[in-house]
């Protein structure tokens, strides 16, 4: 039976979330050059929606972030730098949409510095995310998208357990091209089934 709007609960973490290499916290003013260091490159702003930022732009997105820490009505998003524990290096970011509060919808994203891409970051990342997700936010279903061609991005929702749900054609212009998208998802039972065969996720 749908939830009533109103009847979810507001989320906001303890800030840092550890994991085993990690720890996820808000933004604050000083991460300007760390993440200038990735949203300004080519590459890594290639299959995102922005160009690539110029260190100003960086200055304002973090300025918003610093207040995306929690998830208390629809459309609130949170969006954590992820830094190394051992050397405390940011190396990227990993968010949560609240896209339906009745429904219980969240969709995922992510941006790491390609000097950390290989090592398994943002799958640990983005599993502590789908924790938080199906548990403190009570979600029912976390989905996520990107460009068919972002490899990157589709192999880690399949590492994270997430189901192709679809391909769209040719659905938009995405700069100047046509776009083909891939949606992936996972519902809450197929999380908790994920946990409970391999615990250390
Ligand atoms: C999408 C993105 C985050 C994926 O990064 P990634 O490094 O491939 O993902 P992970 O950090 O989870 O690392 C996984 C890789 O590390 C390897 N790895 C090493 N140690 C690992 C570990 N302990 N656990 C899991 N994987 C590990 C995996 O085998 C995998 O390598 P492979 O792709 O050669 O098989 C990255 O490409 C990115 O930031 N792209 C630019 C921004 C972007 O496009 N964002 C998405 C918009 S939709």
């Amino acid at each position: 039976m749908p939830r009533k709007k109103g009847m979810t609960m507001a989320v906001r973490p303890d800030y840092p979330l550890i994991t085993q290499r990690l720890l996820l916290r808000p933004f604050t003013r000083g991460d300007v050059d760390a993440v200038f260091a990735y949203r300004g490159r080519e590459d890594v702003a290639r299959y995102l929606f922005d160009q690539p930022l110029s260190r100003d732009e960086c200055a304002l997105a973090i300025q918003q972030r610093t207040s995306q820490t929690g998830l208390a009505e629809e459309g609130d998003r949170m969006v954590l730098a992820v830094e190394t524990l051992d050397q405390g290096d940011l190396v990227g970011e990993v968010s949560l949409i609240w896209r339906s509060v009745e429904a219980r919808q969240g969709e995922l994203g992510w941006i790491f510095h390609p000097s950390f891409h290989g090592r398994g970051y943002a799958t640990e990342a983005t599993n502590a995310l789908l924790d938080l997700g199906f548990g403190p936010a009570d979600l029912h279903r976390i989905y996520a998208r990107c460009d068919a061609r972002n490899d990157g991005s589709w192999r880690l929702m399949e590492r994270l357990g997430m189901r192709r749900e679809a391909h769209f054609r040719q659905h938009a212009l995405f700069k100047g091209e046509w776009d083909e998208e891939f949606y992936y998802a996972i519902l809450r039972d197929e999380w908790l089934a994920r946990r409970h065969a391999e615990p250390s996720l």
